[in-house]
């Protein structure tokens, strides 16, 4: 089943020191609490080795940040989807630009995602906005539950992707030409509710987020201000 992502914010954990191991489940305790609290839809991306001690603790959404397209049996380091999915996790990202894919690579995933019910967001972004466009055409005609747009260079600062209006336009036009039942999400340099506001406005059903909450000094207040943005 998809999990509603209708007016979201993905919670991006990364291998961010605030949100690995006993802290991951800290920090997923509070996005659970503002979900709650803020009536929003939150859902947390969580490193694999913290997927089942998360999704034990909580009741909103767990993601995987990766999966590979490999079966029980010999394949060593890798991570086998199945083992998400029995250890909590209902969705998955792929290709996120940390650990980018090419697009015959994120087509397996994406199948081995559908065929076990897990949910999908592919990650798109490249230098300029006409290759972002691009690859994100490709990457819809995959049939993708979610896209989420993000352009690199904004990844991890404090400027919004809602800066670049004409990329999320962009974005979200083209991913309805090929295909208009995968939704799209955008994130990169998100902070505020404003933000998340800017995001919406622009035709996305959410945002993917890291650093505004795992970083913040206090991540509820973050994570509350930026839930204003959904309202
Ligand atoms: O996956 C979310 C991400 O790449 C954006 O990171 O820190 O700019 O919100 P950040």
């Amino acid at each position: 089943m998809t999990v509603d992502l209708d007016r979201s914010i993905v919670v991006n954990f990364k291998t961010y020191e605030q949100a690995t191991g006993a802290k991951a489940v800290k920090l997923a305790g509070i996005c659970d609490e503002v979900a709650e609290e803020a009536g929003a839809n939150i859902v947390v991306a969580v490193q694999a080795v913290d997927i089942r001690a998360v999704a034990e603790a909580v009741s909103i959404p767990v993601f995987a940040q990766h999966i590979d397209p490999v079966k029980y049996g010999s394949s060593t380091g890798w991570i086998l989807p199945e083992a998400v999915l029995e250890a909590g996790a209902v969705g998955t990202l792929i290709s996120h630009s940390e650990h980018k894919l090419a697009v015959f690579d994120i087509e397996p995933r994406v199948n081995k995602a559908r065929e076990l019910g897990l949910t999908s967001i592919v990650c798109s972004g490249m230098e300029s906005n006409e290759e972002t466009i691009k690859e994100t055409k490709e990457i819809a005609a995959l049939k993708p539950d979610f896209i989420a747009a993000e352009p690199p260079d904004l990844i991890g600062g404090d400027v919004s992707v809602t800066t670049r209006p004409d990329l999320v336009r962009g974005v979200v036009e083209a991913v309805k030409e090929v295909d208009p039942d995968v939704s799209v999400l955008t994130g990169a340099g998100v902070k505020t509710g404003d933000d998340v506001h800017d995001a919406l406005e622009l035709g996305t059903r959410g945002v993917l987020l890291a650093s505004g909450v795992t970083k913040a000094e206090d991540p509820k207040k973050a994570l509350m201000d930026l839930c204003k943005g959904l309202e």
